[in-house]
């Protein structure tokens, strides 16, 4: 047996070659092998090895027939894998060793001949940009499908009442449409970071080789234009050696989902009996085992929980970057699973949104109830007061003393006596209590980016013309 043939079968002795005697030691190798994660790099690697032969075959470094027959060649390789009529092999290492292996199988000589000025450092890291790319056009995409409903809930509820709420504790009214599109917001930044890190992802590494790229005449701009990168990487050191990109993309995903985590607390909170704000809908709730009368909001949980395992990536993977010496270190692999774990949670978590949001049964009657308390008035009569002339800081004094004796005598702000407020507040009259209530209050609040259902109107208006652009019936 040649000792090419004692290698092969060994799990994890992708790339050995002739220059090893003996196979790789069997525990050593299942460490080494990446196969069971970096099988998701499949379509990218074929895309990426397809148009490293076109450029090839175009400096003159591969035939056109070899290229013809390597580029079907691969198509036939992704499809027997994709549909299950072949297994990837772990004695193989890695996709990359895979698909050129049963390339080589398929198309013989012309197959030996496509790893020409290249190496696995710069075909991974090429494959990973590609993934990171696609990736980050995907969740682009479940990130505007998710504003389209919260922007269509929006403009049902712009005139909703509802307590606006800071320290959790009632403090003015807001409009239920002016909550959701604060949701809309956070989102519209998260899809801005995703869109940002992808633009530095765009950059090609083929032809950067195992670290020092390669004396062999490729053309490094048609490949890279080729697979749709904005150009080629500048410094060969540097491209098969970071995954900056993984960990920013990582990062827009954890944020994402901290903002995502904010809807699921309050949908927990709102579908409370307490609150009694929102009834989540039958196909987002569990039951319990034992209570039946039990709605769990599992889903909602789900989303606060999620960002848990997002920010663990992120620290993953800057953790596995930290200290590599240039260029290349088999350390790199480890940036594989944490990166597409962000990528696959944050599809998950995106793909229940849409429907979600658009089946929650809000509760205005009881979210109004809830506005209606006076003492949300309170910024207000302050506010009654600075128009009068009253300098803010005594303004909200006297208010504060008014407030301070309505609950001592167990009476709304709209209750206290004449001739109490004659001596607390003379500033007032008892007709601007009377008249506070939470509708008039929100409709006041009209102001660029206020909670009045006609700046929601406006606000609607920009987010759903800036969605309708882009496509999507708002
Ligand atoms: N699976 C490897 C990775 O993710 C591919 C590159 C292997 N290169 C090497 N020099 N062993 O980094």
């Amino acid at each position: 047996m040649s000792d090419q043939e004692k290698n092969k079968g060994a799990p994890g002795s992708g790339g050995r070659g002739a220059r090893f005697a003996g196979a790789m030691d069997e525990a050593a190798a299942r460490l080494n092998a990446s196969i069971d994660f970096d099988r998701r790099l499949l379509r990218d690697d074929v895309r990426g090895s397809q148009a490293h032969a076109r450029m090839l075959a175009a400096v003159g470094l591969l035939s056109q027939d070899d290229a013809k027959r390597i580029v079907a060649g691969l198509d036939q390789v992704a499809g027997e894998f994709e549909r299950g009529e072949r297994q990837m092999d772990a004695a193989l290492e890695d996709v990359h060793m895979n698909v050129e292996s049963r390339l080589i199988e398929i198309v013989g000589d012309a197959g030996r001949r496509l790893h020409t000025a290249r190496s696995r450092n710069d075909q991974v890291a090429t494959d990973m940009r590609l993934y990171a790319l696609s990736a980050a056009a995907s969740i682009v995409v479940g990130i505007d499908k998710t504003r389209v409903a919260l922007v269509r809930r929006a403009r049902e509820h712009a005139g909703t009442l509802l307590p606006g709420y800071t320290h959790l504790q009632r403090a003015q009214a807001v409009t239920l449409g002016h909550h959701l599109l604060a949701y809309a917001e956070m989102l519209g930044r998260d899809r801005g970071r995703f869109l940002d890190a992808a633009r530095r992802a765009s950059e090609c590494p083929l032809g950067s080789g195992a670290l020092a790229a390669t004396s062999l005449p490729i053309d490094r701009e048609k490949t890279s234009a080729d697979l749709g990168f904005a150009g080629p990487t500048h410094n060969s050191m540097d491209a098969v050696s970071d995954r900056d990109f993984c960990a920013e993309l990582a990062f827009a995903c954890a944020l994402l989902g901290v903002h995502l985590s904010r809807f699921g607390e309050e949908l927990v909170l709102w579908s409370t009996s307490e609150f009694g704000f929102v009834r989540l809908p039958d196909g987002y709730c569990s039951g319990s085992s034992l209570m039946p009368q039990k709605r769990n909001p599992d889903v909602a949980e789900l989303l606060r929980a999620k960002p848990g395992r997002l920010i663990g990536d992120v620290v993953a993977l800057l953790t596995v970057g930290k200290g590599l010496a240039l260029a290349y270190n088999k350390d790199l692999q480890e940036s594989q699973e944490p990166f597409y774990d962000a990528i696959e949670t944050t599809h998950l978590v995106l793909n229940v949104l849409p429907r979600l949001i658009a089946g929650l049964e809000f509760q205005p009657e009881r979210m109004k109830e809830a506005a209606s308390d006076p003492a949300l008035g309170a910024t207000d009569l302050a506010e009654h007061l600075v128009r009068d002339g009253v300098p803010f800081r005594r303004a909200h004094e006297i208010v504060g003393k008014l407030v301070r004796h309505a609950e001592r005598l167990g009476v709304s702000l709209r209750d206290v006596p004449d001739h109490d407020l004659q001596q607390i507040a003379p500033e007032l009259q008892s007709a601007t209590l009377q008249a506070l209530s939470a509708s008039r209050s929100v409709a006041g609040r009209a102001i660029l980016g206020g909670p009045a259902p006609a700046e929601v109107m406006r606000e609607l208006h920009r987010l759903a013309a800036e969605l309708q652009g882009r496509g999507y019936e708002v």
